[in-house]
């Protein structure tokens, strides 16, 4: 079995997008910003994005954290983010989810243009993605996607199992694996028989938020498994994989933590290059 390593992988992405940032900066004498608006004191949001931060410097970009209190109203963020907008030296605009309830989460997305939206969750970026244009991609299904990619090169014709349909990962994780000629079946918490749809994957995607739900009796032999679940549970963190048991079968399979969550990270600073790349053409 192929122990799929996350963080070896993010780890070389990012070797390889600080050559790139160094490259754009003798070519544009500038470097790509990335700009995280923080809400709130959540501590998975402050830990993700002081990762985010760290990893943004690693690799060269400009990277600023704006904080505010859980407290702030939607208009501030609102005017905040139209003044990232129209800053020249911002590549890049995440506002980190989850946000307070008085805040409208939408509102706030559509607020990011297109062209700087590096979570790939405007609009206009997931009806590209899905049209098969030029788009953001999801840090995400993205880091998935590149993870099977190297296990895997050739897809055409793959029949891929993706677990779960939310717009953070389930739909657009789907768009990339139609994109590479993959036959792929959605399901969800309402598929009946979600077993006997797994047991046809050559490649299951597990984004579902339920821990260990995934067992090896619904695993093809061989297939590649990649697990996005992060569920606390009594004994730590898992994810939607029975990790031990599938390992005996998969012929590729992340761990959790260690598999897709550094590639997620890394995968921002890769949209936020390409945003800077395309508003210099
Ligand atoms: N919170 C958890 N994951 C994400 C993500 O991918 N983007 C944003 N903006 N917030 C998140």
């Amino acid at each position: 079995m192929i122990l799929i390593d996350g963080k070896k992988a993010a780890a070389e992405l990012r070797g390889e997008l600080k050559l790139e940032v160094s490259e754009l900066k003798e070519k544009f004498n500038k470097v790509p910003g990335l700009t995280v608006i923080l809400i709130g004191d959540l501590t998975p949001s402050q830990i993700y994005v002081r990762n985010k931060e760290k990893s943004a410097n690693e690799v060269g970009l400009k990277s600023e954290v704006i904080k505010y209190p859980d407290s702030v109203d939607e208009k501030t963020v609102l005017e905040k983010i139209a003044e990232l907008n129209r800053d020249s030296s911002v590549s890049g605009i995440l506002v980190q989810l989850p946000l307070p309830k008085h805040i409208d989460k939408q509102k706030v997305i559509e607020a990011i243009v297109p062209g700087k939206d590096v979570d790939g969750f405007h609009p206009m970026n997931v009806g590209n993605l899905s049209s098969g244009y030029e788009s953001s991609v999801p840090c995400t299904p993205l880091g998935c996607y590149l993870l099977i990619k190297k296990i895997e090169p050739n897809l055409s014709g793959k029949k891929a199992v993706v677990i779960g349909r939310s717009n953070l990962n389930g739909k657009p994780m789907t768009q990339l694996l139609l994109k590479e000629n993959c036959t792929v079946t959605i399901t969800h918490s309402k598929t009946k028989d979600l077993k006997g749809e797994c047991l046809k994957g050559d490649i299951i995607v597990a984004a579902v938020g339920i821990p260990e739900l995934v067992k090896a009796d619904w695993i093809k032999k061989d297939a590649i498994v990649i697990d996005v679940g992060i569920n606390k549970t009594e004994k730590g963190i898992v994810g939607d994989v029975a990790f031990e048991e599938v390992s005996k079968v998969a012929k590729a399979l992340t761990p959790v933590p260690g598999g897709v969550g550094p590639m997620t990270i890394a995968c921002l600073l890769k949209n936020t290059i390409e945003c800077f790349k395309r508003s210099q053409k």
